[in-house]
């Protein structure tokens, strides 16, 4: 069951977080992203009441929106949630009149090879790359930009 977007449930979301330490190892960031997910719109996937995968949204004009962050726990990665949780969020955007998703991820001028999977499960999902910045997080962790269409035409 898909619950949100008020989601309310700082610590599921960090355990999930927290049993992803290849993605989430800075803990600032870490908590960051768990305090996120109750201020700002977000979507959790639950099976008999377990969380099991969040997705948190991020307003930037009325038109054009980002995913701030989207984590699933690492017992149930490759099983689907991630996308239906992208899926759900997608329509209640679109829903709203967005046009336009973006998403960051680590570049792949990165070595990093967790952040493979990453990239390859937003290009699979209709993603498309639109701009490296080099140094928008730190030289070691080159930000690449992805964006996907919304709207109807
Ligand atoms: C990226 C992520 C949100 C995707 O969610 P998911 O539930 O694992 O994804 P799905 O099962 O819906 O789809 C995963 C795709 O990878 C494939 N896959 C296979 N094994 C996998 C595995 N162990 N882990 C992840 N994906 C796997 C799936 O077959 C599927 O392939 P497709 O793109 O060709 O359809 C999730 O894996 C995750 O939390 N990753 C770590 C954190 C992260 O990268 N967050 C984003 C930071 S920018």
């Amino acid at each position: 069951m898909i619950v949100g977007p008020l989601l309310e449930n700082e610590k599921g979301c960090e355990a999930i977080l927290r049993s992803l330490p290849e993605w989430f190892g800075i803990e600032e960031s870490l908590t960051m992203y768990a305090r996120d997910s109750s201020r700002l719109p977000s979507f959790g996937l639950e099976l008999d009441t377990r969380l099991q995968g969040f997705i948190t949204l991020l307003e930037h004009f009325p038109q054009a929106w980002e995913v701030h962050c989207i984590a699933v726990s690492a017992d149930v990665r490759g099983e689907g949630v991630g996308t239906k949780l992208l899926d759900h969020a997608e329509s209640w955007l679109a829903d709203k009149g967005v046009k336009f998703l973006q998403i960051k991820t680590i570049a792949s001028t990165s070595p990093d090879p967790h952040y493979a999977a990453t990239r390859e499960f937003y290009l699979n999902r209709g993603y498309d790359p639109v701009e490296v910045f080099p140094s928008l997080w730190s030289p070691t962790n080159p930000a690449l930009q992805l964006v996907k269409y919304l709207g109807k035409s």
